[in-house]
């Protein structure tokens, strides 16, 4: 063989042992101080970082700087009247983003933040057209999750004022509840200056509660973790559970939301070969794949985005799914899955 003719061919050897992809975008695990001050001066000098929280992964941008968010709305192929949540260390950094903010809602605060609660309320200045989808509220959350407190704290030591953080999924498919989700997902869309940290995979699994704090009563635009039951026990109020009103921009009320590729048909028995997800005590059907056994509506919660994802993985056309009873967290899993299907 010749020289050139080697040359090449341990090229060609070397580029299918490299994964291209891999090298494009670093997944950081379990970052240390050191690496999350790096991430929050990225988030600072305008790239995203996606990190981990609670409910799910974030795809965080500087909620200041209209260049970053707008690669946010471009990485996710999200409509820009869809606004984003402004993501807080805490309660004491609320003032900034929002006026008027009802007493209700800081009891509301005081109780659930750091949490997975995300509040609505009148804007501050400081909150813009390019992350409110021109209304004039914002939502704002203070995350529990170490990994995403440590990196907003560096971030406002920074001098940041706040992190915009939607899933960092497409929009309208499933949200990420692992930091390979986002890689899989948006890492050919991201930067090689984009970052995404990982800190184990989400712990509740769904997204945060939405509730709107614009009226006398709370309005829950999105059901969570924190229950209406929750709501009212902590304001004294009836709360009022929002019906698919177009008027209000909320994921959360659009019909079709957080689907896999397959098609997910509810309540229905499954033929050979389809995904099947049911509760632990619901015995796999013959012939079907089984995704998932939770035992309880919390775990249901934390592993139902890897579920529909792992359908996807094994190409099933249809994903089957036993709705689970129960208030609470059941609803909140209830509505995700019924708009999965939708
Ligand atoms: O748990 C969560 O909330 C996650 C983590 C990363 O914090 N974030 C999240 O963001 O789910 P996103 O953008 O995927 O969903 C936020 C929802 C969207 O449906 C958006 O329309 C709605 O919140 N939203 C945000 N700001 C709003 C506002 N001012 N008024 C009404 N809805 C709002
Ligand atoms: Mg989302």
């Amino acid at each position: 063989m010749g020289t050139r003719r080697r040359r090449v061919s341990v090229i060609y050897f070397i580029s299918k042992l490299v994964k291209w992809d891999d090298l494009r975008m670093e997944i950081i695990s379990n970052p240390t101080q050191v690496e999350m001050k790096k991430a929050a001066q990225a988030l600072k000098d305008g790239h995203l970082v996606a990190f981990p929280t609670e409910t799910v992964y974030g795809l965080g941008a500087d909620a200041t700087n209209q260049n970053a968010v707008s690669r946010v709305y471009s990485v996710k192929a999200r409509p820009t009247d869809h606004p984003l949540i402004v993501h807080i260390s805490s309660i004491n950094q609320l003032g900034k983003w929002a006026v008027d903010i009802p007493e209700y809602a800081v009891t509301l605060a005081e109780q659930f933040w750091p949490g997975p609660m995300t509040l609505i309320l009148k804007r501050s200045e400081i909150a813009k057209d390019f992350i409110t989808g021109d209304q004039e509220n914002v939502g704002v959350r203070v995350p529990a999750h170490q990994a995403a407190q440590n990196l907003l704290k560096e971030f406002e030591n920074l001098g940041g004022l706040g992190v915009v953080a939607p899933s960092a999924n497409r929009f309208g498919k499933v949200s990420p509840t692992k930091s390979n989700h986002v890689k899989e997902e948006l890492g050919k869309a991201l930067m090689s200056s984009d970052l995404i940290l990982d800190g184990g995979p989400s712990q509740i699994g769904i997204e945060s509660t939405i509730v709107s704090c614009l009226d006398s009563k709370p309005l829950i635009l999105r059901p969570g973790a924190i229950t209406t039951q929750m709501v009212e026990r902590a304001t004294g109020l009836h709360v009022i559970e929002a019906n698919l009103n177009k008027s209000i921009k909320a994921a959360g009320l659009l019909s079709s939301h957080y689907s896999p590729k397959a098609k997910v048909i509810l309540d229905q028995i499954p033929h050979p070969g389809d995904g099947f997800l049911a509760m632990s005590n619901i015995p796999t059907p013959e012939g079907a794949i089984r995704l998932a056994s939770p035992e309880n509506l919390e775990q249901y919660a934390k592993e139902l985005y890897s579920a529909l994802r792992l359908g996807d993985d094994k190409n099933l056309a249809k994903i089957y799914v036993d709705l689970p009873v129960g208030t609470g967290l059941g609803e909140a899993i209830r509505d995700r899955l019924r708009k999965s299907a939708y």
